[in-house]
């Protein structure tokens, strides 16, 4: 693996590696990505063994300009309302954290998302990025990358380029650094497919920014991770980011609601990570603090869960998640 910087020499460089197959993994304002080109399936099934990632898990299609939208997605089959909400979300999001599900080209067509990308599902993810690289990245490769977050199935999502080394570095052929991430936490998944828009995955956006824009209420899949519990099957889950047991740090950790939190006995083989009074910043440190703590050799870790309230439910969700076995 070679590590490259993000002037716009070294970013040639990563571009030409996605033209040829190569897998670059990239800094976006959410976490880190490994890219592929989206219609190399050399390149894509290499994704999946460098992630050790299950084939039905699909990778979200990187695109570096919001026109791209039409070349993959059927935009005929969103009728009423959901074409007005497309929009308007575009318009509002874009470029930014939020990754749209629509119903893909269909198979004649010439730019017909590889099943491998979309593990065979009739929808692609879609999302146009924001971060200055991951942008550069996309359009000096002249592709659509197809890219999930960069580390090893199951663990906890890279924020830094170091995070990628050492969990994937071996398996990869460039990574791009470009510094801390700026969201911290993985772009929020929108099903545009059913009646109303209903989140698969919360994060960078919120449910409340979303509901504000389109002026509607969205589809509530379930309260709280939490009750994920009797989780039935795998293949009942339309999002496979949603197991219940995933961005786990190897350290055991629990959660706890604010006043349980301070009520714990302090003990100094044991981590704690409490909020701030600052919902943006915890998100934006969060993996970070993770993997630190996670690797500090404590016998547990103890997180405080912050309110459910705007980009606290993505906090949430991460934290409920990363303490289930
Ligand atoms: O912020 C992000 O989204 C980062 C950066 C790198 O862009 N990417 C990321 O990718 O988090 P990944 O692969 O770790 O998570 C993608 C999520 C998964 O939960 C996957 O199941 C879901 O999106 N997904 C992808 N395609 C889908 C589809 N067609 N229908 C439903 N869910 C889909
Ligand atoms: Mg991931």
């Amino acid at each position: 693996m070679i590590k490259l910087q993000d002037a716009d020499d070294d970013i040639k460089i990563a571009a030409k590696a996605i033209r040829q197959g190569e897998l670059v993994a990239f800094p976006t304002e959410t976490v880190y990505g490994l890219g592929a080109d989206a219609f190399n399936e050399k390149a894509l099934a290499r994704v999946f063994e460098a992630k050790a990632r299950p084939r039905f898990d699909p990778l979200i299609i990187h695109i570096a300009d919001a026109h791209y939208i039409e070349e993959i997605a059927d935009l005929s089959k969103l009728t009423g309302d959901k074409r007005r909400w497309l929009d308007a979300l575009i318009a509002a999001f874009w470029p930014g954290p939020l990754t749209l599900i629509l119903p893909k080209k269909p198979r004649d067509s010439a730019s017909f998302v590889p099943d491998l990308a979309t593990a065979g599902l009739p929808t692609a993810a879609i999302r146009f990025p924001s971060h200055p690289v991951a942008r550069k990245l996309i359009e000096f490769s002249g592709c659509l990358i197809a890219a999930p977050s960069a580390n090893s199935f199951g663990h906890l999502s890279p924020t830094l380029a170091e995070h990628v080394i050492e969990d994937i570095g071996s398996r990869i052929d460039y990574v791009i650094d470009g510094g801390p991430t700026m969201v911290g936490l993985e772009s929020t998944v929108l099903d545009m497919t059913g009646e109303t828009p209903c989140i698969l995955r919360a994060g960078g956006v919120t449910r409340e920014q979303i509901e504000k824009i389109i002026n509607k209420e969205l589809t509530q899949r379930r309260k709280d991770a939490k009750n994920l519990g009797a989780l039935a099957s795998l293949r009942e889950l339309k999002s496979p980011g949603q197991l219940p047991s995933h961005y786990a740090p190897h350290t055991k950790l629990f959660t706890h609601e604010h006043d349980e939190m301070m009520a714990l006995p302090k003990k100094s083989d044991e981590g704690y990570l409490y909020c701030s009074g600052n919902l943006i910043e915890d998100a934006a440190k969060l993996f970070r603090s993770l993997h630190e703590l996670d690797s500090a050799g404590y016998t547990c870790i103890h997180a405080e869960l912050p309110p459910e309230a705007g980009i606290g439910a993505a906090i949430r969700d991460r934290l409920i998640r990363a303490g289930a076995r």
